[in-house]
């Protein structure tokens, strides 16, 4: 498994671009289930989930062209299976973003019961009850989910209310009810950015969603979708970790072809602990540490638009290098944490009090050491640590920063950060010489 190598202590300085987001990039290749036309999608990022979701595609017998490394061509005319399996699901939750096209085009659909992961159990339950209001029959069949429309037919537009706030659920009702025989209200649906641009996506496709964006949306069913030609918004979380990686270095990074609006709580945060973040024009910021040192302050994460939890670790490594202490409260998953032990082992000062709130002292001193990444954002935040660290970082178990994050490295390197990848070499994984000759 690839390592990272960085040796920290230098200020980044330059222009760094940001790629399109994954999570608007999975719910938008999944959407092109929905229509046997050819759906492209612009600025799709180059990291492995969506790879792999368009591996899914594949695998129920989409055809999916990329003419350019981030611009993929779906066309779904030739549909026969009808199942995500576990084999995927279990490397990717977001699979489970084709039950609800699946069952809105086809009437029926088999998706492997995703396991819990790193970062919490992550069941699916709101997503199934809402397609059961649907009129969709759900039943679990050896750890498969099998939902199927009423009598094979089509999804009954329904009023639906969410008990809890859900990016993909939403996502997979809106996708779901696009179809459907009627009108579908969500309520207490998610309002990423994500979601809005989903919905724009399916609007381009002949959908009728209104109020994506809000917490309420409506849907009026059609017959059919057409084909359409969408580009994916930018990446809010990877501009979030750059503007982290200028003030955490005590240097200063020009992000582009990034979407400030998207990102309002995560910048009034990083100002109040003393980033200086200027909006340059509405696609460029500009960040670096104000002079006078970074700050502690309290961060709660919660849906959108408030501090994302995909933010939370990177805010944490931050918080190592400011003054004072502050409390990090995570709402949103039940173990979140993971990167903090590790933040630990290269000198940081932070007490977890629960699985849900974490203390940091600062500033304190980070040394390098070798550190093991758990989850996509925790190593994107030991990234961080790494940079801000006197001497040399090893980071095992990058594949998870691949994830999600493309050629972060290469950007990285390219504002003056000495980071490397460490491919694990075929040679390490021969035999020893001697039993070759035997
Ligand atoms: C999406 O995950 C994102 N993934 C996550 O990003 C992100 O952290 C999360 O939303 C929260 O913003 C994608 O969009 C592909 P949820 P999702 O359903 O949709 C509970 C990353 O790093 N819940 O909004 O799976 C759940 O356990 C990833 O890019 C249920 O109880 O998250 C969690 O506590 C990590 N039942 C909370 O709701 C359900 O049926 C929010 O989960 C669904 C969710």
């Amino acid at each position: 498994m690839d390592k990272f190598r960085i040796t920290g202590g230098r200020p980044l300085s330059g222009r760094v671009t940001v790629s399109g987001a994954k999570n608007s990039a999975l719910p938008c290749l999944a959407a092109a289930i929905l229509t046997p036309e050819t759906v492209t999608l612009h600025n799709v990022p180059y990291v492995r989930d969506c790879m792999t979701q368009r591996r899914l595609l594949e695998d129920l017998g989409a055809t999916v062209l990329v003419p350019d490394l981030r611009t993929h061509k779906i066309t779904a005319a030739n549909i026969e299976l009808f199942e995500a399996p576990y084999e995927l699901v279990k490397t990717m939750r977001a699979s489970v973003l084709a039950l609800g096209p699946l069952v809105a085009r086809f009437g029926k659909a088999k998706v492997s019961l995703p396991g819990g992961c790193a970062i919490g159990t992550r069941p699916i339950d709101l997503h199934l009850e809402a397609l059961k209001l649907l009129g969709a029959q759900v039943s679990l069949e050896s750890g498969n989910i099998v939902a199927r429309a009423p009598q094979g037919g089509r999804l009954v537009g329904s009023d639906v209310t969410f008990p809890k706030v859900t990016v993909t659920g939403t996502e997979n009702l809106l996708m779901a009810a696009t179809l459907a025989r009627g009108t579908t209200v969500l309520r207490n649906a998610a309002r990423e950015p994500e979601v809005e641009d989903l919905a724009d996506l399916l609007n381009r496709m002949g959908a009728r969603v209104r109020g994506a964006g809000t917490d309420t949306i409506t849907i009026e069913g059609v017959e059919a979708l057409g084909g359409a030609e969408h580009t994916i918004i930018p990446d809010r979380i990877e501009t979030g970790t750059f503007l982290v990686a200028a003030a955490i270095t005590g240097g200063e990074l020009e992000v582009k072809d990034c979407r400030p609006d998207h990102l309002g709580a995560v910048t009034g945060r990083l100002r109040e602990a003393g980033v200086e973040i200027e909006e340059v024009n509405p696609t460029t910021l500009h960040a670096r540490r104000s002079p006078k040192g970074l700050v502690a302050r309290d961060v709660t994460t919660e849906p959108y638009p408030d501090f994302p939890t995909d933010m939370q670790a990177q805010y944490m490594a931050l918080l190592t290098q400011a003054a004072g202490s502050a409390r990090v409260t995570e709402t949103i998953f039940e173990n979140r944490f993971m990167h903090a032990s590790e933040m630990q082992r290269m000198g940081a000062s932070i007490r977890v009090e629960s699985n849900s709130t974490a203390v940091v002292e600062g500033p304190t001193g980070l040394s390098g050491a070798r550190v093991q990444a758990s989850d996509l954002r925790a190593s994107a935040s030991l990234v961080l640590a790494g940079l801000a660290a006197r001497g040399e970082t090893v980071i095992e178990r990058v594949y998870h920063i691949d994830r999600g994050y493309e050629k972060i490295e290469a950007k990285l390197r390219a504002v003056g950060a000495d980071i490397e990848r460490l491919r694990e070499s075929v040679t390490a994984q021969l035999p020893p010489a001697e039993t070759l000759t035997a």
